[in-house]
């Protein structure tokens, strides 16, 4: 299992981490959210939008998950390019098992692009299983997605 990264924690995002969420946001999706799909996050009742910084407090990276009755779904997660395996995106991920696990869920699922070997390693080493498959669900460029899910 990978270490926390020294110095870095994880808190809820504010308005003031928009623009340094989008940023990465942009620089890791070929089909990026528009900024105003996280400021609906903020306060959001069943979403959780998390930042993980820094010890200098600079934005390392963010994810995004519902808790909705019995389930969990990881809806975004990423790491800035120069600051990946390091741990992060693993800190943020733990963070949204532990959080789904204490509102009462029983199983975590999320969609990732098949290709995504980075981001499969990276579920997988967290227990994730796949589950199923959703044809072209993604855009730009078009790709399958594998569902993965994990018990709680
Ligand atoms: C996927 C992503 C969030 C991982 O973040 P990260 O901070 O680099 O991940 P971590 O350093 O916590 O890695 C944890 C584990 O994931 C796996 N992993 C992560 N990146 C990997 C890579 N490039 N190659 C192989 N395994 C990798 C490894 O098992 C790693 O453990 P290890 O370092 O002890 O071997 C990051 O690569 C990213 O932001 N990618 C672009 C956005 C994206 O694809 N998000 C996922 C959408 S479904």
């Amino acid at each position: 299992m990978t270490a926390a990264p020294e110095g870095v924690t994880v808190r809820a995002a504010g308005e003031a981490d928009l623009a340094a969420i989008h940023a990465i946001e942009f620089a890791s999706f070929g089909d990026p959210w528009a900024l105003e799909g996280f400021r609906a996050l903020l306060d959001h009742p069943r979403a959780k939008l998390e930042v993980a910084v820094g010890a200098d407090g600079e934005l390392l990276g963010y994810a995004v998950a519902w808790y909705v009755a019995d389930e969990s779904e990881i809806a975004n997660i990423a790491v800035a390019a120069h600051a990946r395996r390091r741990g992060v995106g693993a800190l943020l991920l733990d963070r949204i098992l532990r959080a789904a696990a204490a509102f009462g869920a029983k199983m975590v699922f999320l969609e990732v692009r098949e290709s995504n070997e980075e981001a499969r390693k990276l579920y997988e080493a967290r227990g994730f299983e796949i589950a199923g498959k959703r044809t072209k669900y993604y855009r730009k460029p078009d790709e399958d997605a594998l569902i993965m899910r994990r018990k709680l």
